[in-house]
C-alpha cells in the first residue's frame, strides 16, 4: 500500500507531527524489532507485520484524524518514532470511546525531550481542537521512561484504574500489570 502525501497535524518547536509516508517504513521496522524499544511488549514484529501495522495506523489518521502520528525532526527532516491519540480499543477494561495517548521512539532519539514536547502539544490539541474531555495513558508498571513522560506532561496517576492487560499472555507475568494516568480537559467542570 502507498501511504500518500503527509497530512500535517501539528508543528512544535523541534518537531513535525504528521501522518505516515513510505519513507518512514524503515524507521518503523527498526523500532518494532529493537529489543530495547520493545522491552515492555510481549512480542516483536517482522518487517511484513510492521508494514501492515503502519498501513493500519495511517488509515486511522486519514479516516478519523486521530491515531499514532509520525514524529519528524524538523532540523533534519528524519522520522524518529511516533506519538499520538487513539481509541484505547480495550473494551474489557475501558469504555468504548476512551482515548489514549501513546509513544515510541528509536533509541538514538531518547533523552532529548522529544516525546514530552510532542505529547504535551497533543494533549492541548485533544482538548482544544478535538473537544476530547479526558485522555488516558497506560504502561507496564516498571516502564519508568514512559511513566516519566506522563508525569512531565502533567498527567495524574489513577491507581484505582490500574489493570492486568488482557492481551499480554500469562507467559509474560512481569508485563501484565499496567498503571494508568489521566489528563482531563480544563473545560470539564464538576457540579
Ligand atoms: C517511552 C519513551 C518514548 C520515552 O523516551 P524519553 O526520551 O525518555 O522521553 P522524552 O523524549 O520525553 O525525553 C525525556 C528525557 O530527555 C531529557 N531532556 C533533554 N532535553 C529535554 C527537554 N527539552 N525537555 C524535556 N526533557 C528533556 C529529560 O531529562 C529526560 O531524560 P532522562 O531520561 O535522563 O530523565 C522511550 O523510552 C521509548 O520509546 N520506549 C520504548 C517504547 C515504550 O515503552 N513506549 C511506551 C509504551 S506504554
Amino acid at each position: 500500500m502507498t501511504l500518500g502525501t503527509p497530512r500535517i497535524i501539528l508543528e512544535t518547536e523541534r518537531l513535525l507531527i504528521r501522518s505516515w509516508v513510505d519513507a518512514d517504513r524503515d524507521l518503523f521496522r527498526e523500532i518494532n524489532a529493537d529489543p530495547k524499544v520493545m522491552e515492555y511488549f510481549p512480542f516483536r514484529r517482522s518487517h511484513a507485520e510492521s508494514d501492515a501495522l503502519l498501513d493500519k495506523l495511517n488509515g486511522s489518521i486519514r479516516e478519523t484524524g486521530l491515531g499514532f502520528y509520525a514524529l519528524e525532526l524538523t532540523e533534519t527532516a528524519e522520522p524518529i518514532g511516533f506519538c499520538g491519540l487513539s481509541l484505547a480499543n480495550m473494551p474489557e477494561i475501558f469504555p468504548k470511546e476512551t482515548v489514549e495517548i501513546g509513544w515510541r521512539l528509536a533509541t538514538r532519539f531518547w533523552g532529548k525531550g522529544y516525546v514530552t514536547e510532542a505529547a504535551g502539544a497533543l494533549l492541548d490539541f485533544a482538548f482544544d481542537e478535538k473537544s476530547i474531555q479526558a485522555v488516558l495513558a497506560f504502561a507496564v508498571e516498571h516502564n519508568r521512561r514512559s511513566t516519566a513522560v506522563m508525569q512531565r506532561i502533567g498527567m495524574k496517576p489513577c491507581p484505582q484504574m490500574d489493570f492486568d492487560h488482557p492481551r499480554v499472555p500469562d507467559t509474560h507475568p512481569l508485563l501484565k500489570r499496567h498503571v494508568v494516568y489521566a489528563a482531563v480537559s480544563s473545560r470539564v467542570t464538576t457540579a
